[in-house]
């Protein structure tokens, strides 16, 4: 019997994932001035030794007012890059694929961390010590009543946002990284640029979709330019705006074929988020099912060849292994899921039958577990404390 498609390896240029399922980036609101510190450590290391192909480091911004929040990851400096090692290096020691998702806010930055509100940052957050800063965005139309008007981006700016992309990207590879994603989702910088919603400009940046795709392109080229050849570079978009009138999957469609001139290898299908939250948005027209943003990925791949990322309300191995057979995507992203268990993709190969003698699993655990399971076996009785009759403990 092959193993499931969940737990065959990908080729992706010079990069062979053990599996396909990737620790989607999650942002932490947790670190200071950029610089990671031994939460993200022990976050993303759980993932690794939880049997993850691919662990992504959250959204890391490329210059410091592209954070979202004052806790972001940054690697506008070299001062950063030893942080980010050490945990690409972890990752990488434990089997798992470091990747790192490159980011500007754009006029979503300076907001407040989630716990404190989620929106534009207050004088409550000022007494915190996060200050708000000045935004950048295509035009100064704010992200939504309430928020913030961003500085439209000049020439210049733009200049300085696309060498700050190529900039990261190499202090990505320094930091021993083999993955980056731009960050083209969620209503920041780039997405910002996409969409009829928030890209209000009159020069060749704005207007016709072709104009609107152009500066997010030139950011592609310059970090595929900045990036190893031998090394993937992957692009998350919001598949759809979610909102009249906005971004639709027949853009996204567009806009991955001139990805993947470009030389993108993989479309990271998420939704949403030019106008509020992404993924903590509660009332959408999209309803948020398991597996909704499936068909965004289905169709990408189907239509333009591109490899494909699925990501949203992915719960179960089965779900996961339904989807690759299908050919509706090539990587299966995991985030909250990831959060509520480390082990998921462990615990989806013993699901899946892949794995039932404990081999994927640190061998400091596995060891221990094949025999527990043999004992348990022994006596007629089921893994799954859930499958427990009551009082048999
Ligand atoms: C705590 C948290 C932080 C997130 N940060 C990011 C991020 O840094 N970049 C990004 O593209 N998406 C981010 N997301 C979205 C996730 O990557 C993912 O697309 C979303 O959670 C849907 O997948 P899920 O249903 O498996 O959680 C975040 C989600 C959560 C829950």
């Amino acid at each position: 019997m092959p193993p499931p498609a969940l737990f065959q390896p990908l080729e992706l240029r010079g990069v062979r994932p053990r599996n396909r399922v990737v620790v989607s980036p999650m942002c932490q609101y947790s670190a200071a001035e950029g610089m990671v510190n031994d939460w993200h450590l022990v976050h993303l290391g759980k993932f690794a030794q939880g049997g993850a192909g691919v662990v992504f480091v959250e959204a890391t911004a490329v210059e410091a007012r592209g954070r979202i929040t004052h806790g972001d990851v940054g690697l506008w400096s070299d001062a950063q890059i030893p942080g980010l090692a050490r945990i690409a290096d972890f990752l990488r020691a434990q089997g798992a694929v470091p990747a790192l998702q490159l980011a500007h806010a754009g006029r979503k930055a300076s907001m407040a961390r989630p716990w404190y509100g989620n929106g534009p940052l207050t004088s409550d957050d000022a007494a915190r010590g996060d200050a708000c800063w000045a935004t950048v965005g295509p035009s100064s139309a704010p992200v939504a009543e309430g928020w913030q008007a961003p500085a439209p981006a000049t020439d210049a700016d733009l200049k300085i946002i696309l060498d700050a992309f190529a900039a990261a990207a190499r202090r990505a590879e320094r930091a021993g990284f083999d993955i980056i994603e731009l960050h083209a989702a969620h209503g920041y910088l780039l997405h910002s640029f996409l969409s009829p919603i928030s890209n209000g400009r009159a020069d060749r940046y704005g207007g016709s979709l072709e104009n609107r795709m152009r500066f997010p392109l030139e950011v592609v080229h310059a970090v595929r330019a900045a990036w190893p050849a031998e090394k993937p570079l992957f692009t998350r978009c919001s598949s759809v705006d979610d909102v009249e009138g906005g971004w639709s999957i027949e853009d996204t469609v567009r806009l991955a074929r001139e990805l993947a001139k470009a030389g993108v290898d993989v479309v990271d299908c998420s939704s949403g988020g030019i106008s509020g939250s992404a993924t903590a948005a509660t009332k959408t027209l999209l309803r948020r099912v398991p597996g909704f943003q499936l068909p965004f990925a289905e169709r990408v791949r189907r239509e333009t060849g591109l490899k494909t990322m699925a990501v949203g309300l992915i719960l179960t191995g089965r779900q996961a292994e339904e989807a690759l057979q299908a050919g509706r995507a090539d990587l299966i992203a995991v985030g909250r899921e990831a959060l509520f268990d480390p082990n998921w993709p462990l615990h989806a190969a013993l699901e899946l039958g892949a794995d039932p003698e404990f081999a994927a699993w640190p061998r400091q655990y596995g060891w221990w577990l094949t025999r527990r399971e043999q004992s348990l076996h022994r006596e007629g009785i089921t893994r799954r404390a859930a499958d427990y009759p009551a009082g048999s403990a």
